[in-house]
């Protein structure tokens, strides 16, 4: 038997498609489970979710943040639209409620950091025609606390014609120092995991195994944009031997698009860094297949959320067709974080990895398959 105290999940699958994508997972995790002896257990809840509100009023209970931090880790599947969007009476909530909780345990629990990586596994979906594309092996890491997400602001004279909206963006320093000085370890870390070394040109001339390119729109926004550069420049002088580089969002989406394979780690605001990923998740093939974590890198205090890129998807829930594939990798990330010091949970994970990826692998390019036939193949390919 196992004698290490066991490591808690809270497990939320929330609405939608969420619902097939973590049963699917959870048979997953299970087999890895047996298998390693993992010291792992969990709980499922049924909140934060729209059917919660349906018959409560609300989307968790008030006590929801008390009640989590008792676990090591929250893995969510998805929020919002509960679909199937062809159901026209369904229990539908405004976006500003079903989605709240999600903002509310990334803030709550100080979770300032979320971590998406983009790489391109052989056998997903390729959507761009330049072969290089192939090559793409990003990590956008994105602004988690503050920023555009800060829901500070107003509306006056509602409904008037002289109606005015106002959104506040807050960015700090400290807010900016941490996510930045985490961007240049993350590179760091991967460009010694890496098998094969990349090269990125440093502006003197001399090359590095990792970039760092930091996004803003400084000509545009420039006060959080300056504070941002100058940060970036302080914090880069502890770390020569990472490239450095940046790119306004707007120029960046372009880049994206045109020469993806240029990009390592990535940092972002919290909005530009949203729809930066989303373009992110289809250079890795989709958001069947784009993993998602909240983290704080600096404490364990609170529990980590681990949640796929991809949202409710009403129009295909209910209807055994979702990849759960991106839910699984996210899985595969939180048995990494949740075993920093433990090669059990890190073993389990890159089983988990190599799973997902001989499936796609093995896939034939346009086939459908459901979400059950898919979750099948992954369990056969697991070492028994
Ligand atoms: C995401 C989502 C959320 C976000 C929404 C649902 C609030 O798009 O996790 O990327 O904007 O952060
Ligand atoms: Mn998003």
């Amino acid at each position: 038997m196992n004698a290490q105290p066991h490591r808690k999940l809270a497990v939320m699958p929330g609405d939608g498609i969420g619902g097939e994508v973590m049963a699917a997972t959870l048979d997953v995790l299970e087999r890895l489970r047996d298998r390693h002896e993992l010291p792992l257990a969990w709980d499922e809840l049924e909140w934060p979710a729209t059917d919660w509100h349906r018959r409560h009023g609300v989307m968790m209970p008030e006590d929801a943040l008390d009640q989590l931090t008792r676990y090591d880790a929250l893995l969510l599947g998805a929020l919002g639209d509960p679909g199937p969007s062809s159901d026209p009476n369904r229990y539908l909530l405004p976006d500003g409620i079903s989605l709240a909780p999600l903002l509310t345990l990334r803030k709550g629990f100080d979770l300032w950091a979320c971590e998406r990586p983009a790489r391109l596994l052989p056998g997903a979906p390729q959507y761009l025609a330049d072969p290089r594309a192939a090559e793409v092996d990003m990590m956008v890491i994105r602004e988690n606390s503050e920023g555009e997400y800060v829901n500070q602001g107003g509306r006056v004279h509602r409904g008037t014609e002289r109606e005015v909206a106002t959104q506040l963006e807050v960015f700090t320093r400290p807010a900016a120092e941490r996510l930045i000085r985490h961007a240049f370890e993350r590179a760091r870390q991967r460009a010694e995991a890496r098998a094969q070394p990349r090269t990125f040109t440093r502006p003197d001339g001399n090359t590095a195994a990792a970039q760092v390119c930091l996004i803003t729109k400084r000509n545009a926004l420039p006060h959080w944009g300056e504070l941002y550069t100058e940060v970036f420049a302080e914090i880069a002088r502890e770390y020569p031997d990472v490239a450095t580089h940046h790119e306004l969002v707007d120029a960046a989406c372009m880049k994206f698009v045109q020469c993806p394979w240029i990009f390592d780690v990535v940092v972002a605001s919290n909005l530009q860094g949203d729809i930066l990923t989303d373009l992110a998740a289809v250079l890795s093939g989709g958001m069947g297949v784009a993993p998602s974590i909240n983290i704080n890198p600096d404490t364990r205090d609170y529990p980590a959320l681990f949640e796929p890129t991809h949202g409710s998807a009403p129009d295909i829930a209910g209807q055994n067709k979702a990849d759960p594939r991106a839910m699984m990798l996210t899985a595969a990330e939180m048995l990494d974080w949740l075993g920093t010091e433990e090669t059990v949970f890190a073993r389990a994970a890159s089983e988990l990895r190599a799973a997902v990826a001989a499936d796609l692998s093995a896939q034939t390019a346009g086939a459908v398959r459901s979400t059950d036939q898919i979750s099948a193949a992954i369990i056969e390919s697991l070492p028994a």
